[in-house]
This record gives structure tokens, sequence and C-alpha cells, in this order.
């Protein structure tokens, strides 16, 4: 279960099909994932990441058959989480001596989850490892996605470890860009910037612009999940500039729960009003009670605004609405419009409610919150058709 990928490096990771959540339970990982460790045998050896813990022996029996561990010069860790550090507390058991190659940040990370006193050997950015002619070129990477991250680059192969970065949670025993289903794998790579890495545009974008100004020639760009980009890397590069610059497509995503249906009819009025006044936008609605988070998420991360609709119970919204605004608020999403409406049967207070959450959560709330006592009756259905009217053109 290993293979080579180009000339000395090879990979010796694991590919993990059955894995449907991640991060504990807070990522929906539907197509599973892979945990990358590439191995580069020149004069000296490197091993580049592990893999997640439950998988250790598996990994190290693969790795033992490519390789006497012994003969393993260099750990190098892009990066402390588990998912591949999870294997080094059984490897450095074996190779106990061995340098482990991190960021500052990287050393606290691996000690604080393993409390271990290895061979730590500090990197910063430019920062450089030979091993025998070709070279590993260190560039930290903080917060894509967390404080340690780093990348490193092999000169002669032209290639860029990324670790996180470019990845996606996509199991294929095809471990190719240009192989894959290409709508599968930029379905998977959107939901991984969408739900990973959002939050940290700013900095993606200003360390790619950093590796960019290198002018590294880029054969290949190996990350920790999913397949290696080999046909045209810079595509995914591209995509990440791309996504990074307050990403929207001409998409308006409507979300909402509902206890007696009043509120999802409003939602459904609401829809038809917005494609009544502008039949070009994709306009789609997400009843969050019954919808996967971490899709609605990629959802809202195309769309250009957001509905979010709520009844009003004890003084507040629904659960599942609440959940996902509070991970909203977390992406930080910049430069998309939004709009709130919801039912009530009493005090009425949800809409508001959802009016300000998006407001803070840093969307430009173009409408006042719209509000429907009890379930909509003809009247108020026609306002609804007529608030979808008037927020397709605010959205505009
Ligand atoms: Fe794939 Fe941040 O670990």
């Amino acid at each position: 279960m290993t293979f080579s990928i180009k000339n000395n490096v090879s990979w010796v990771g694991k590919i993990d099909w059955e894995l449907r959540r991640f991060h504990g339970n807070e990522l929906s990982t539907h197509r599973g994932t892979s945990y990358n460790s590439y191995l580069i045998e020149e004069e000296k050896v490197a091993l580049i990441d592990t893999v997640w813990e439950p998988f250790t022996k598996e990994f190290l029996h693969n790795l033992s058959k490519k390789i006497d561990l012994k003969k393993i010069d260099y750990v190098i860790a892009n990066h402390g989480e588990v998912d591949h550090s999870g294997a080094l507390p059984l490897l450095m058991h074996c190779i106990p001596d061995t340098p482990i190659y991190c960021t500052a940040n990287g050393v606290k990370s691996l000690k604080g989850q393993y409390h271990q006193d290895w061979n730590f050997q500090v990197v910063k950015t430019g920062d450089r490892l030979d091993l025998g002619g070709k070279e590993l070129v260190f560039v930290e990477a903080p917060m894509l996605h967390w404080p340690d991250s780093m990348f490193c680059y092999l000169t002669g192969d032209n290639i860029l470890f990324s670790n996180d970065a470019f990845g996606q949670h996509y199991a294929s025993e095809i471990m190719y860009n240009d192989l894959v289903d290409q709508s599968e794998l930029f379905a998977e790579a959107l939901k991984y910037y969408a739900n990973i890495l959002t939050p940290f545009s700013p900095l993606v974008t200003k360390k790619i612009k950093e590796v960019l100004a290198l002018n590294l020639p880029l054969d290949l760009i190996c990350p920790s999940h999913g397949i290696i980009w080999r046909d045209n890397p810079a595509q995914i590069v591209e995509h990440y500039l791309t996504w990074a610059d307050q990403y929207r497509e001409n998409q308006i995503t409507i979300i909402y729960d509902t206890m007696w249906n009043g509120t999802r009819m409003v939602a459904e009025r609401i829809a038809q009003g917005i494609k009544a006044a502008d039949d070009e936008v994709n306009v789609k609605l997400f009843n969050l009670a019954k919808s996967d988070k971490n899709d609605v998420i990629s959802e809202i991360f195309k769309s250009k605004a957001l509905v979010a609709g709520s009844p009003t119970v004890n003084n507040g919204i629904l659960t599942a609405v609440a959940a996902v605004l509070e991970e909203v608020k977390g992406m930080k999403f910049r430069g998309k419009k939004a709009a709130a409406f919801g039912c009530f049967g009493w005090s009425g207070e949800s809409a508001g409610i959802l009016s300000k959450e998006l407001q803070e959560s840093g969307f430009e709330v173009v409408a006042e919150p719209f509000k429907v006592p009890w379930k909509p009756d003809e009247e108020k259905t026609r306002e609804s058709l007529d608030f979808g009217r008037t927020l397709a053109g605010l959205f505009a």
C-alpha cells in the first residue's frame, strides 16, 4: 500500500474509506479521506508526516516493508494535529533519537499532546535541510490552518508538501487529480476550503503570494489529505486565491427551521419571489434540522446572499438554526448580504434575533426582519412573495 510518486519520493500513507465525521463530530466527510505520508529516499531519508493514531500499526507495518525504519534520518512534522502525528509515538519508540523538524508551535503541539521530549529541531521559513543534493526548504504557514502548520518544498523534484492546504477529504484509490471525477474532486476541495480555511482567507492570500514570489518551479503539490495535484498543480492555487477573495457565485441560500410549517411556507414563497424577479439566480433552500451543516456552509460560502428564518420559541430561535449561525459566525464571511424572517405565535423575537446575529457575523443586512404571525394567510403569502422580489433587487 505504498506507491512511487516521482524519482525517490513515495506515498506511504493510509486511505480511510470509512471516515464520515472529522474533528470529533464537527465536520462531515461523505467521501472518506486519506492521511498522506511521504517518504523521500535520497542520500538522506526523510519521512514527511504520519497518519491518524488508529492506523499506526498498519502504517508502520507498510513503512517497514518499504524501508528499515532505522534508515530514516529525519522526520518532518508539517503539522501537529493528530490526523498527521498520531503514529509518531510508536514510530519514535522505534527510532527515538531521530530528529523531528517542525515549527516552534509544532513543538508546543506535539509536546502538549504526547508529553515526549523528542529530538525536536525547530525550523523557520527559508531554512533548508540537505538530503544529499536535493534539499527540503521549509515555509511556515501559520493559520493554514493552525498556528503550527508549515509547508516544505523538495528542490530538484519541485514538489510542494502543503499539508492541510490544497487537501480534500476524499478517499480514492486513484491518487492523482487528472484521473478522478472532477466534480467530486472540486466539490470536496471547495467544501474543505469553505469549512476549514474560510476564517483565515486573508492569511491564505498573503501566504500564497509569498510562496509564489519565491518563483519555485512546481511539478507536484502533495497535500496531507486526498489526491495529489500533478496535472497543472497551479490550478488549485488559483482556486484558493479566488476562494480567499470574498468568493461568491450568483446564488442565494435560504436556511430555516420550522415547527408547524409556517416558516417553511414563508421560506418557499420568498424563494418564489426571488425567482420571479430574477430567473438567473440560483436559489437553494435548506431546512437546517434535516441538512448536513457542513454542506450548508459550503452553499453559504458560494452565495452572494443568505436569508435565514426561524419561528420564535421561548423568546428565541430554534436550535438547529442557532447551531449553524454559530458556525457561520466563526467562518468570518465577508462581502455577503443577508436578510431574516420568521413566523411567531406570541412574542415574535426570532426574525430580529437572526437579523442581529447576521449583522454581527459580518453580513450586510439589507432589509428589516420579515415577521409573519402564526401561519401565512393569503395576504402574508403575497407579502412573502413581495419580500422575495424585493430581496432579489437588494441582493443584485
Ligand atoms: Fe489534517 Fe489540521 O489536520
